[in-house]
C-alpha cells in the first residue's frame, strides 16, 4: 500500500545522456535531416503551409450554345434543342427526338407489345392498373392489322418509343460559350475566365484546345466529348451527362495574372455506360394546344440529350502569420521524433545497450541527494567502455544552490 503511494508521488525529469558514437550519431543527424527536408520541401514549399486557404469559392456560370442542325427535315436552332433555355450551368442539348403529335385525352390501344392480347379475358384482370402509357380499361382492341393490345385511357394515340431514329449529327459542331466569374470571399478576390489578354477578334474565331487555346471560353461539343474520352455517336444515340470542370487554384502571393482557370472534362454518368437496364439519358416533355372547340391536345416529345454540367471548384492561398507559426512549431517539434528511433536502436541493438539503459534510467531518492550533498562527492565519471564515452550532464537548481550528482 505504502509502496504504491510512494511510486505514485514521483516526478520524472528529463536527463540528457550525450552518446559519442559514430553509428548512432549519423543515424540521428540523418533522421533529423530527413524530417527537415520533409517539412521544408513538402509541407512548406509544396503544400504551402505558410498560407491561409479559402476553399469556399463563390461562382456564377452563364452558358450559351450556338449552331444549327437539321432534324426530321426541320432546321433546328438553339430554342429548339437547348433546354432549359436560361443558360445556366446545367443544360441539355437534344440530339434525338421521338415525337407523338395530336394526342388527346381518350381511349386507344397500348403501343407496347408486352400488352398484347387475344380477347378481353386477357386484359380484364388488369383493368384499372397502369400500363405503359395510361390506365387499362380491360378491353382488347386491335392496334394494327396483325396485333391486338389492351385498351388504355390516357393521352391517345399512345407513344411508340421503340422506333429507330438517327441523332442530329450537326450537334458535334455546335459550340458552347461559358462565362464564369468567381470570388474568394476571404480575400475579397474576384476574377473571370475572360482573361484580360482575350480580344473580341480572338473570341470570334477561337475554340478551346488544351495545348494552343487553353483560355478560350468557347468549346466545340465534339471536342468536349472527345476530351471526356467518349464516342460522340454512341453518346448522341443514348444520351449522357458530361461534366465540364473549371478549376481555380490560386496563389495570391503571386501576381493576379497567375490565377487562371483550368478546364477538364469527364463523363459524369459513367455508371449508365455499362448498365443495360437504364442506359443513357432521356426525358419527356409536351407542348399543349387548344382546338377551336376548346378540346386540349398536345405534342409529346421524348428527347435524348447530352447534358452538360459546368462544375466550378478551387481554392486560394495567401501568406498568413498564424499557419506559418503553427507549422514551424510542428516542424521543430517533429525534429525531436528522431530521438525515438535513435533510442530504440541505442537501447536495444547497439553494443553496450545494457550500460546505456542503466545510464538513461536512474532512480534518485531524496535521502541519496542529501547524503551526496553532505559528502560533496561530485564530478564526471568516465564509462569503462573504451570505444565510446558517455558524458552525463545533470544540472539541477534548487534553493540551496546548484550541484551535480556523480554516479
Ligand atoms: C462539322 O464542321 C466541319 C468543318 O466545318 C465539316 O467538315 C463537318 O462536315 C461538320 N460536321 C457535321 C456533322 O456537320
Amino acid at each position: 500500500m505504502m509502496g504504491c503511494i510512494t511510486d505514485f508521488f514521483t516526478y520524472g525529469t528529463t536527463k540528457s545522456v550525450v552518446v559519442k558514437s559514430w553509428t548512432i550519431g549519423i543515424i540521428n543527424r540523418v533522421v533529423q535531416l530527413l524530417i527537415l527536408i520533409y517539412f521544408i520541401g513538402w509541407v512548406f514549399l509544396h503544400e504551402k503551409a505558410y498560407q491561409v486557404r479559402d476553399t469556399a469559392i463563390e461562382s456564377s456560370v452563364m452558358t450559351k450554345v450556338k449552331g444549327f442542325g437539321v432534324y426530321n427535315n426541320r432546321l433546328m436552332d438553339v430554342a429548339d434543342y437547348v433546354t432549359p433555355t436560361q443558360g445556366s450551368s446545367v443544360f441539355c442539348i437534344i440530339t434525338k427526338l421521338i415525337t407523338t403529335e395530336n394526342q388527346i385525352q381518350s381511349w386507344c390501344p397500348e403501343s407496347e407489345t408486352k400488352y398484347s392480347c387475344h380477347s378481353d379475358e386477357d386484359c380484364k384482370r388488369n383493368a384499372g392498373k397502369a400500363a405503359g402509357n395510361g390506365v387499362m380499361t380491360g378491353r382488347c382492341v386491335s392496334f394494327n392489322s396483325s396485333l391486338q393490345t389492351c385498351e388504355i385511357k390516357g393521352w391517345c394515340p399512345a407513344e411508340i418509343d421503340y422506333i429507330k431514329t438517327e441523332p442530329m449529327m450537326e450537334v458535334e459542331n455546335f459550340t458552347i460559350f461559358i462565362k464564369n466569374s468567381i470570388r474568394f470571399p476571404l480575400f475579397n478576390f474576384t476574377k473571370g475566365n475572360f482573361l484580360p489578354t482575350i480580344t473580341a477578334a480572338y473570341i470570334k474565331k477561337c475554340n478551346f484546345d488544351p495545348v494552343k487555346n487553353t483560355y478560350c471560353p468557347i468549346f466545340r461539343v465534339g471536342d468536349v466529348v472527345e476530351f471526356a474520352h467518349q464516342n460522340f455517336i454512341a453518346l448522341a444515340q443514348k444520351g449522357g451527362v458530361i461534366g465540364i470542370k473549371i478549376g481555380w487554384m490560386c496563389d495570391l502571393d503571386k501576381s493576379e495574372d497567375s490565377c487562371n482557370p483550368t478546364y477538364s472534362f469527364t463523363r459524369l454518368d459513367a455508371v449508365s455506360q455499362k448498365n443495360t437496364v437504364s442506359p443513357g439519358y432521356n426525358f419527356r416533355y409536351a407542348k399543349y394546344y387548344k382546338m377551336e372547340n376548346g378540346t386540349e391536345y398536345r405534342t409529346l416529345l421524348k428527347a435524348y440529350a447530352i447534358r452538360f454540367d459546368v462544375l466550378v471548384n478551387g481554392n486560394a492561398g495567401k501568406f498568413n502569420m498564424i499557419p506559418t507559426l503553427i507549422n514551424m512549431v510542428a516542424a521543430f517539434t517533429s525534429v525531436g521524433v528522431g530521438t525515438v528511433l535513435c533510442d530504440i536502436i541505442l537501447l536495444n541493438f547497439l553494443k553496450g545497450a545494457e550500460q546505456y539503459k542503466a545510464k538513461k534510467f536512474e532512480e534518485v531518492s531524496e535521502s541519496q541527494i542529501s547524503s551526496s550533498v553532505s559528502s560533496h562527492s561530485n564530478g564526471l565519471s568516465r564509462n569503462n567502455s573504451s570505444q565510446l564515452s558517455l558524458k552525463q550532464e545533470e544540472k539541477m537548481s534548487s534553493d540551496s544552490g546548484a550541484f551535480s550528482i556523480g554516479q
